[in-house]
This record gives C-alpha cells, structure tokens and sequence, in this order.
C-alpha cells in the first residue's frame, strides 16, 4: 500500500487525517509503522477515488474504507483454509490484502473479489497486477455475491452482517466453507458464522463468538457509548446501587456475551473505554455501572426504565445452566430464517432479517 491515513485528532474534536505517501521520504518511517504495526489500516477518506490522490490532511466527513486488523484477517483465512486452485469469493475488497493472499495461495485464476465501492475496487486492480495478480475484481452489493463464477469452494467476507446472505450459501460449492462476522445494531460482541457444505450436499453451520470490533479504531460512536450519554452516566445518579457478591460472566466469556447482545434487544453497547464495566442502551438511555469493592465484591448501578443488571443475571443463569456454550449451532429455516441454539436448544434466538437496502457494518 503505497498511501495510507493517520488520524491527528482526538475524539470529540473535529476529525482531522493526513495522507501519507511512500514518495516522499519524510512519510516512510510513520508509513511503514502503520502498515507493520498491525492494526487496521485507513484507506479512503469521504468516498474519494484511490488512484492519483494528493498526500496531505482531509477534515471532516470520514474514513470509509480500511483493512482488517492485520492479526484477526491472518486467523480468519487459516481457518478459512485455503489452498492451490481453490475457488474463492472475497468479500469486501478493500485494500485488496484479503485478495492478493487468497491469489497468492490459490492462483488468481480462481478468485474473484468484490466490493460496493467502485474507486477502492478500481485501485485494488491496479495493486493486485502491480503484484503480478489478475483475480477477476468485481464492483457490487457483497450480499448478492457473484453468481457469474459460482460455486466457490471458500467464501470469506470482512464486513460484518446481522443475518448471513442467503446469496452467498447458494453459491457455496459442496466441501465448500463460508465465513462471515455476524453482528447487531451494536457491533460490541460480533460473532463469526461459519457455514460449510457437505460433500452429499448438506449445509453445517455454527455461530462462534468472536473477537471485539473495537480492536479496527473506526466507527467509535458505534461502538463506545457516545459523549453525550457519557456525560449523563457520569452525572446522573442511578435508579438504585448495591453491592453484589455475583459477578457476571468475564469479558473472555464471549459465548455469553453474543448471547445478550442478540436476546437482550440487541442494543446494548459496552462502553469499552470506560475503566470498568460499563453497558449502555442508548435507544432508551438506561445504564449499568459494575465497579469492584474489594474482594468478590461489586458496586452495581443501574438506571432507566431497564434493569440491565437483572437482565444479565438471568441470562447468565441460563448461559451457565446450559453449559457455557462459546459457540451456538446455526439453523436455516425453509423460509429464510435464521436461528442459533445452544446444543440443546434452551438457549437460541432468531438473527435479524437484513434491512433494505442492505449496509454492512465495517469491522
Ligand atoms: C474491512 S474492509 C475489507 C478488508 C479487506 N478484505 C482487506 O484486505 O483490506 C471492508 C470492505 O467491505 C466493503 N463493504 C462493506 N459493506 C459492503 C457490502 N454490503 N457489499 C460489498 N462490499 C462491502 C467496504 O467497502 C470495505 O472496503
């Protein structure tokens, strides 16, 4: 990647990036610690067209395209497995990183990779022969794949949905595996589905809880608590406090957590920056504060017409009881529905239908 964004702002001011480029030799060391550092890189600020841009600083709008940070893309495609002539669909080009390992690996006869967005698509094609590579690049909605060269033995997409597309099942070749992070209206506890055909035809898919979005740096005011409802918390007294000896289950515990994002309304947001456990929802501005008090002990603050806490508890109660569960398995109803459940069915819950037209959320 010969130019990539650097944000100069903090959060709450105005936004502020600049462009570096690899021509100007004042740029490399700061360039090359951002593409080595391993976490996402910024590409696209506003739309713009990739190709012939000036370095310097852009303010306002925002940054629309990035890669994947570094680390969770290279465990997703060992367990996307690829290998020589494999047929691969990516989905959400990008920076074309995805791209060129899965030509590098299967042989960029066998990959076609796809994005909505035809300037970042436009300047991955000219990256990727740069590179030696001609996968076929495709301009459009991921949803709907690319029927032209289906089946594909792997399906990787790196943008997260709220229900997988069923264009993308039906394009999945038998042997053929598919993954893709699953999310809701708040992307704080994604979860990775993976769907996988059988020789014979049949479909086999689970619902794995995953790694945090928040790790990608962008789309904060989705993810963390915004400052205006920071601000109430900080200043409002809660509905009730109490100490509690129950903990709820750890943060490493993401089998629960994916749980409550999709059964508890699917509107919660974990305000990861906050020093301790902070959980908001904004739709009806209820929150819950959990501060330690010395040993198995817990302050417990809640506030609004939600009783996030017991909410939780109870959760929790059927999360343990059903094992603990870290990954769901995933079914497809005849008439597109979708379910996860826990092995025996105690635990589930139905994915949201995708909304139209389709946005994807950015990971
Ligand atoms: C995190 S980036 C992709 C990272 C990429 N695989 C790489 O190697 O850098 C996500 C990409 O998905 C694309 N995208 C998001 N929603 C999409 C959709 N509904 N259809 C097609 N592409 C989409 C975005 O334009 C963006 O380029």
């Amino acid at each position: 990647m010969p130019q990539a964004y650097v944000r100069r702002s903090a959060v709450g001011e105005t936004p502020r990036w600049d462009l570096l480029d690899w021509s100007d030799p004042q740029d490399r060391p700061e360039l090359l610690e951002l593409l080595y550092g391993g976490g996402s890189v910024l590409v696209q600020h506003d739309g713009e067209p990739l190709l012939g841009r000036a370095r310097g600083s852009r303010t306002g709008a925002s940054i629309t395209s990035m890669s994947t940070v570094m680390s969770l893309t290279a465990s997703l495609l060992e367990e996307l497995g690829l290998g020589p002539g494999k047929r691969v669909l990516d989905v959400g080009t990008g920076t074309g990183v995805t791209a060129a390992v899965a030509c590098q690996v299967c042989g960029d006869g066998s990959v076609v990779t796809l994005d909505r967005d035809r300037p970042l698509t436009e300047a991955a094609a000219v990256r990727l022969a740069d590179l030696g590579f001609r996968p076929t690049v495709a301009c459009g909605p991921g949803e709907e794949g690319f029927p032209d060269r289906a089946p594909y033995d792997r399906i990787f997409v790196s943008y997260a949905v709220e229900h997988v597309p069923a264009a993308l099942v039906d394009q999945l070749a038998r042997g053929g595996r598919l993954l893709v992070h699953v999310t809701t209206a708040s992307p704080s506890w994604p979860a990775l589905a993976v769907v996988e055909r059988t020789l014979d035809g049949q479909f086999r898919a689970e619902l794995r809880a995953g790694g945090f979005a928040h790790c990608a740096g962008h789309g904060l005011e989705r993810i963390l608590l915004t400052e205006e409802f920071r601000s109430h918390l900080a200043s409002e007294p809660g509905t009730w406090t109490q100490q509690s000896t129950l903990a709820l289950p750890a943060d490493t515990d993401r089998g629960f957590w994916v749980a409550a994002d999709h059964l508890l309304g699917g509107s919660l947001v974990r305000d990861f920056a906050a020093e301790h456990l902070v959980i908001g929802a904004p739709s009806c501005g209820s929150w819950l504060r959990v501060e330690p008090a010395g040993h198995r002990r817990w302050n417990v603050t809640v506030r609004g017409p939600r009783d996030i806490w017991k909410e939780l508890q109870d959760l929790a109660a059927l999360w343990r009881a059903v094992g603990s569960p870290d990954r769901y398995r995933l079914l497809f109803a005849p008439d597109g529905g979708q379910r996860a459940a826990s092995e025996c069915g105690r635990l589930s819950w139905q994915l949201l239908e995708p909304p139209l037209p389709y946005e994807g959320a950015i990971l």
